[in-house]
C-alpha cells in the first residue's frame, strides 16, 4: 500500500493481508509485559487532527509506539492552522521535517484525498482517520477484525448497520470493506438518514428494524451524529430511539450468536441502551482492543511492506 484512504477501491487480499498481520501481531502481544517490536524503529508517524477523537488517535499513537516508531501528535488548536496556516501548507510542512506517514482527521470529505496528492512526490504516506462524512478505513478494517474473530469469518454473513448512515463515514467504510469481503450488508435508517445515491450502494435498505434483527450475524449501531445535522433533525431524539435504539427487547430478536458493535463514541440511551451496550454479545471494548492492532497491521503495510496504493 502506498496510502490508505479509503475502503472502497481497497483488493480483497490487501484487505486479508492487514487482518491476517493483526491477528498475527495480537497473538504476538498476547500475555506479554513488554508490549513493543522493534518493526519501525527510525520511522517517524505523526498525527494530524482537526477533529475531536478519543479512539482512533489513542490507538495510532499507541500503536506507533507499540511498534518503535516516532509519534508526533499534532492537534488543530496548538498548530500554527490556528494562525491560518493551509492543510496544504501544514502537510507539507510536515513531511519536510521527516514524517514518514501522516495521520489526518479532517471535518471536509476528501480532505486525506487532497493530502495524499500533495504529498506525491514525497515519501510520506497518508492514513485517513476520518474525513467529513465520506470514510474511516481503519475503523471498518477493526469492525471486520472484530466479526472475524467473533463469527469465525465474515463470507455469507449477514451485518445491519443501523442509524445516521447519512452521517456516518463508519457506515461507508464498512460497507464496501464488508461486500468486498463477501458479507451482506442491510441499511437499517429512517428514510431522513439516508444518503442520496444508496441505491448504488451493495446493500440492500429497511426501514424497519425489528423485521431484519432475527436474521442478522451481527448488527453495528451507529451513532446519531447531532454536530453535523444544523438544521435539527427528523424523526425526533425520542421517536428515533423507539424505532431504531437498540434496547433489551430488541436483543431477544437477534439470533443466539449475533454480535453487538458500535464504532464509538455511543450515546448510551439513545441508539443504543446501557444493558446492551455492557451485555456479552456486544463486543465494543474489543473493537477497540483490536484497534490497537489493526492500526499496528496498517502502519506496518504501509512502512515495513511493499505493495499498490489502496
Ligand atoms: N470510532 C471513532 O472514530 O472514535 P473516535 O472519534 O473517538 O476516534
Amino acid at each position: 500500500m502506498r496510502h490508505l484512504l479509503t475502503t472502497e477501491n481497497l483488493a480483497a487480499d490487501t484487505a486479508t493481508a492487514v487482518l491476517d498481520t493483526a491477528d498475527e501481531l495480537k497473538r504476538t502481544l498476547l500475555g506479554r509485559e513488554v508490549r513493543k517490536l522493534p518493526t519501525l524503529r527510525g520511522r517517524t508517524v505523526i498525527t494530524m487532527f482537526y477533529e475531536n477523537s478519543t479512539r482512533t488517535r489513542v490507538s495510532f499513537e499507541i500503536a506507533g509506539k507499540w511498534m518503535s516508531a516516532d509519534v508526533v501528535n499534532v492537534s488543530a488548536g496548538g498548530s500554527s492552522v490556528g494562525k491560518g496556516e493551509s492543510l496544504r501548507d501544514t502537510a507539507l510542512t510536515l513531511s519536510a521535517a521527516g514524517a514518514d506517514c501522516v495521520i489526518v482527521r479532517h471535518p471536509a470529505s476528501g480532505a486525506a484525498h487532497r493530502l495524499a496528492g500533495w504529498l506525491a512526490d514525497t515519501g510520506t504516506c497518508v492514513v485517513n482517520a476520518g474525513d467529513g462524512t465520506h470514510q474511516h478505513p481503519t475503523q471498518a478494517l477493526l469492525d471486520a477484525a472484530t466479526l472475524r474473530e467473533r463469527l469465525g469469518g465474515l463470507a455469507g454473513r449477514r451485518v445491519a448497520i443501523v442509524g445516521d448512515v447519512l452521517h456516518s463515514r463508519v457506515a461507508r467504510s464498512n460497507v464496501y470493506l464488508l461486500a468486498t469481503l463477501g458479507a451482506e450488508v442491510v441499511l437499517v435508517a429512517p428514510p431522513t438518514l439516508l444518503p442520496p445515491g444508496v441505491e448504488h450502494w451493495p446493500v440492500t435498505v429497511s426501514h424497519e428494524l425489528d423485521a431484519e434483527l432475527p436474521a442478522v450475524d451481527a448488527v453495528m449501531m451507529l451513532r446519531v451524529q447531532a454536530e453535523r445535522m444544523h438544521g435539527g433533525f427528523f424523526p425526533s431524539a425520542r421517536e428515533y430511539s423507539i424505532a431504531y435504539g437498540l434496547g433489551e427487547a430488541r436483543l431477544r430478536l437477534l439470533p443466539e450468536h449475533a454480535v453487538v458493535l458500535h464504532p464509538g463514541p455511543m450515546l448510551r440511551g439513545m441508539e443504543i441502551s446501557s444493558v446492551v451496550a455492557d451485555a456479552p454479545r456486544a463486543a465494543i471494548t474489543e473493537q477497540v482492543r483490536n484497534g490497537v492492532h489493526v492500526r499496528m497491521a496498517v502502519l506496518y503495510h504501509l512502512l515495513a511492506g511493499e505493495g499498490e496504493q489502496a
